[in-house]
């Protein structure tokens, strides 16, 4: 029997990936019966753009998921935290961009080119992923197939829209500041980001490492299913708009030479191989910008040690890393047949 079309709110509507979303959502035809967005009391009554029309925000509320079948949350932990389990308690399912539900036992942290199997046994919220961890298993997890990673060492160059609105405003903001002579006012990093590495992305922890940092090794294990893989991780935010590049250094089980993995991920789905030296052909960041593969190129065997390789992987952090991740497990929930809550105050419940 087909399906109803389902409503979607988009929580989070006039944020940098609640828009994003919403375009993916218009882009990519999602069956839906209305879209909603929804956002704080600020923009209540604002428009945001839907194709070639223009959508209302409505406040987000506790009471308002009744009647909403599936809410697309991208409005920071605390939102998702507080209105996702009253979503759950609704009947609506949720799949939350934020942090808050990633490493919780009943909630699928779902990569649909890694894991879409993790659906099936959703409670009602699923995570989406944190940006630099997507990108980095879309590309290792055909070689993790073939020959089996054991340890990851990951250094990212991480773009300004990571942070939201806020963060491209303040890149652009510093660089006209510096151009005109003036100061440059900080306001949302630690330091000038406007040519600079910053070297601290989320808050520090107790091990010193930072939040982002942790994502990447925990989320990887999750995603992959595989407590065997270890992963080491080094976050950078870097001066770029768009764009989150990765140094990734991998150690397998078994040998895996530069050709073979370049012939593994040319096949690999949600990759394109870029690899070729001698032209200059490698993944770039303004490249990758509006784009919807993750790609990878720099692939050299590591001289270091026996069984090692080094990639260069480049994804646009808003879309694969955001949005786009988000509208595929919608996608993948609905070709299951999965838009359903099982224990409907499961949530709700300390
Ligand atoms: P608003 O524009 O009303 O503040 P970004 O990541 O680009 O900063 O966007 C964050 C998004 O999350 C925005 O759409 C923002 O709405 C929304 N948001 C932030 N706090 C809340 C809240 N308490 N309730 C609903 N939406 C929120």
């Amino acid at each position: 029997m087909p399906q109803k079309k389902p409503v979607v709110a988009v929580v989070g509507a006039t944020g940098a990936v609640g828009r994003e979303m919403l375009a993916t959502l218009y882009s990519r035809k999602f069956p839906a019966a209305q879209v909603i967005p929804f956002a704080s009391s600020r923009s209540a009554g604002s428009k945001v753009p839907f194709g070639d029309t223009e959508l209302t925000v409505r406040e987000l509320k506790e009471d308002v998921f009744e009647g909403i079948d599936l809410a697309i949350f991208s409005a920071g932990g605390s939102t998702s935290e507080k209105f996702a389990p009253h979503a759950a308690a609704a009947g609506c399912v949720v799949v939350d961009n934020s942090s808050a539900w990633r490493m919780d036992d009943r909630c699928p942290l779902v990569v649909p080119e890694v894991n879409p199997h993790a659906l099936e046994k959703h409670n009602g919220i699923i995570a989406n992923p944190n940006c630099s961890t997507i990108q980095m298993v879309v590309a290792l997890k055909p070689l993790h197939d073939a020959a089996a990673i054991t340890r990851v060492v990951v250094s990212t160059y991480q773009a300004v829209s990571g942070t939201g609105k806020k963060g491209l405003d303040e890149l652009e903001r510093q660089v006209r500041q510096l151009f005109n002579g003036q100061d440059p006012e900080i306001k949302v990093y630690p330091y000038q980001i406007a040519f600079n590495c910053l070297p601290h992305i989320d808050v520090f922890l107790d091990n010193d490492y930072t939040k982002e940092e942790m994502k990447m090794v925990n989320e990887t294990v999750k995603i992959m299913e595989d407590p065997g893989i270890k992963v080491t991780a080094t976050c950078v935010r870097v001066p770029v708009f768009y764009g989150h590049s990765e140094s990734v250094n991998i150690e397998t089980k078994r040998k895996l030479t530069a050709k073979e993995a370049r012939a593994i991920l040319a096949q690999a789905p949600g990759v394109q191989v870029l690899d070729n030296p001698k032209e200059k052909i490698y993944p770039l960041a303004i490249d990758a910008a509006g784009e919807d593969l993750t790609f990878v190129g720099r692939i050299r065997e590591d001289e270091s040690i026996a069984n090692g390789l080094n990639l260069w992987v480049v994804a646009d952090n808003i879309r694969k890393g955001a949005a786009l991740n988000a509208v595929q497990i919608a996608e993948e929930l609905l070709k299951r047949d999965l838009l359903r809550v099982p224990d409907k105050g499961l949530f709700l419940k300390k």
